[in-house]
């Protein structure tokens, strides 16, 4: 991975987070999540950079980069998942904010499950979804035999993870969605959540706070909440004639390990139900952070610190 540390900084001086398309170095915006925006640029088209909300002192930056090192050793030894190479890159940037970069290797496009999904096989698809699944059972080993004492969240979706087959059974995906490092010492999240209620205006706290903090970290340590934000989301890719499939390969699995009495086997009308509430809750945080950006930089003339995702379609 080849960065240019000095150019990043001056990437990070010349942006425009309201509007991207108005930075003096244009980023090339590769996909939205929930919270972050994972971009690359021209000058630098082997990597893929992804800006963190704006930590509030240099310890927090220490603990952050800490948090994420030892979930990736977790999922890495644990799990054996392979991660994705990252590195961080930190500036002051010219309104004394201290920043944070996590650089990647860039992924192909094409390679990234969600793509995959829309155009691989069907045998591919089967193919996703059992390494997902055997690697999702070795966290579920993990976090079942330490009960409350250690616990290793994941973020299952096929969006985080990149596939490349050699064959159409044989892949050993790469996961990179590490920036929300997320596992449990004693029941505590150890990583600080109250960064990410910094990039959300103050209106939006509560929503945040019970939704986000709450019930949405919960969930990524729940295997079985995995599975079904995992199929959830064929919706949102416009896949919904696949999960049917999807579950059966699911819950064969679970009934083969002899692990349907420990994890309930899905079905497909609590998939469907999930996905409604999921997408209303996020469709309505990103409405209103919009709002909040343009009352920031319309009305008031404000800074406005964050790049939003454009139109998600769901
Ligand atoms: N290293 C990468 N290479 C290529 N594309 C990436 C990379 N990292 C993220 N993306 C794209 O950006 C999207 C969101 O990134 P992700 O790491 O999952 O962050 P989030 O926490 O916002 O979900 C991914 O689904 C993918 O399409
Ligand atoms: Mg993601």
């Amino acid at each position: 991975m080849n960065v240019d540390a000095n150019l990043l900084g001056e990437f990070e001086n010349l942006l425009n987070p309201a509007f991207p398309e108005k930075s003096g170095i244009l980023p090339e915006i590769l996909g939205y999540g929930e919270i972050s925006t994972t971009f690359s640029m021209a000058a630098m088209r082997d990597v893929a950079f992804k800006r963190m909300p704006p930590f509030g002192n240099p310890d927090q930056i220490t603990a952050y980069i800490k948090a994420v090192r030892t979930y990736c050793a977790l999922l890495r030894d644990v799990c054996g998942i392979r991660v994705s190479d990252y590195a961080f890159y930190e500036f002051f940037n010219r309104h004394e904010e201290h920043i944070l970069y996590v650089a990647q290797p860039r992924l192909p496009q094409g390679t990234i499950g969600h793509n995959v999904l829309k155009s691989g096989t069907r045998q591919q698809l089967e193919t996703m979804i059992s390494t997902i699944m055997e690697r999702i059972m070795r966290l579920f080993k993990f976090n079942h035999e330490n009960r409350q004492k250690e616990s290793i969240g994941l973020d299952g979706q096929l969006s985080n993870w990149s596939f490349q087959f050699s064959g159409e059974n044989n892949v050993d995906p790469v996961y990179f969605d590490i920036t929300t490092p997320l596992y449990r010492v004693n029941g505590k999240e150890q990583l600080d959540t109250e960064i990410f209620l910094k990039s959300c205006p103050s209106f939006l706290v509560w929503l945040v706070r019970w939704q986000f903090l709450d019930e949405v970290l919960d969930r990524y340590h729940d295997v079985r909440m995995i599975l079904i934000d995992m199929v959830a989301n064929f919706h949102k890719e416009g896949r919904e004639d696949l999960i049917e499939n999807a579950l059966l390969i699911i819950n064969s699995y679970l009934k083969k390990e002899n692990l349907d009495k420990k994890i309930q086997i899905l079905e497909k009308s609590e998939i469907d139900s999930y996905y409604k509430n999921d997408a209303f809750i996020w469709a309505l945080f990103l409405t209103l952070r919009r709002f909040d950006r343009f009352v920031k930089t319309k009305i008031f003339r404000q800074r406005y610190n964050f790049i939003l995702p454009g139109k998600i379609s769901r």
